[in-house]
């Protein structure tokens, strides 16, 4: 059975233009979740936040929504609009660790409140014309609280449960709890996706030996640090003499796509930057001009230092760092 990989919402990084460059020079990913949507209230659509998850903009791998928000009548105004767009599955965003997100309930901040989830999907669930799925971490404050969320899931027609073993106050430090997600696995009826921290092929391996009947992962940070990493999963073999050339071919027309249709000249640098955060640890050498990549100010110094950190003597070692 061949698992199947998809693409983590990662809001600032896997947008349209990330989901639509990303597969013209790498493959392995079978489908992306979208950032979220947040809801809008008073059946108002701002058209900002849809190009993300327009058809057009999407033309290569296939979309799931993700809506963040917990009135259900503007939920079902967004589902319906994003059906009409031609979506058959929206997502709801339960895990968003973000403090003053959480504390308005919403995200991760609603785990610990198991009846107004079970409200929501009992007025959600008959009402919107496509199938719902949804994204959680352990809990809010503690990684129990999803076992009381389990019964409430289990009464709805959930098309999977997205599982990210942390909690939200931990936002992204600690390790993700794979024992935690073995836990919930036992304990609920609907299909779970795997997502935490699968960084390279051995820890893929490590969760994929531990729960065999796990058919979807879902990836995330991995792929910004090592975007060959769905393909080496896929056990696809690669030329490695050939990843620096890829890898500056894939980074020029990222910025070439988000220089030219959707930033302004100041944000470029930085949006690109927000990048070599998580690819600068695979690389081994050109730590100086690494350096240089992150103090720059303006698009044209960016341009030039970029280019300049692909002339140095470096290799991409990505399974030197986080296995
Ligand atoms: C910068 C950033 C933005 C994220 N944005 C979203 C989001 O919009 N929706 C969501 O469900 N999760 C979001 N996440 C969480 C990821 O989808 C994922 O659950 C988490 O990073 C764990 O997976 P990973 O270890 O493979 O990265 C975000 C994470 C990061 C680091």
């Amino acid at each position: 059975m061949e698992k199947k990989l998809i693409l983590a919402p990662l809001q600032g990084f896997t947008d349209a233009p990330f989901r639509q460059v990303y597969p013209r020079h790498f493959t392995g990913f079978d489908e992306a979740m979208a950032p979220f949507i947040s809801t809008m209230g008073e059946k108002r659509l701002k058209p900002s936040r849809i190009k993300d998850v327009l058809p057009e903009n999407n033309p290569i791998l296939p979309v799931v929504p993700q809506i963040l928000g917990n009135v259900a009548e503007d939920f079902i105004f967004l589902t319906h609009h994003l059906a009409d767009m031609g979506y058959t599955t929206v997502n709801w965003n339960l895990g968003c660790p973000h403090s003053k997100i959480a504390k308005k309930r919403r995200g991760s901040g609603l785990l610990c409140w198991p009846d107004q989830i079970d409200k929501f999907l009992d007025e959600v669930v008959g009402a919107i014309p496509c199938s719902l799925s949804v994204k959680v971490r352990l809990g809010r404050n503690t990684a129990d609280e999803i076992f009381d969320l389990l019964p409430v899931f289990d009464r709805y027609p959930l098309e999977e449960i997205i599982v990210h073993p942390r909690t939200g106050v931990q936002l992204y430090t600690g390790e993700a709890d794979i024992d935690a997600f073995g836990r919930i696995l036992e304990k609920t009826r609907h299909n779970l996706v795997y997502n935490g921290d699968i960084t390279g092929m051995k820890r893929f391996q490590r969760v994929e030996q531990r729960f065999p009947m796990i058919e979807r992962f879902m990836i995330g940070r991995g792929v910004l640090a090592d975007p060959f990493l769905p393909a080496t999963i896929k056990g696809e073999v690669r030329d490695r003499s050939e990843d620096l050339v890829r890898i500056k071919r894939f980074h020029d027309d990222l910025f070439e796509t988000y220089d030219h249709n959707f930033y302004g000249p100041s944000h470029i640098a930085g949006r690109m930057k927000g990048f070599w955060n998580y690819l600068a640890p695979s690389f081994k050498g050109g730590k100086k001009a690494l350096k240089r990549i992150f103090k720059s100010k303006d698009r044209e110094e960016y341009l030039v230092r970029a280019r300049g950190f692909f002339k140095e003597e470096i290799s991409f070692c990505p399974e030197d760092h986080g296995n």
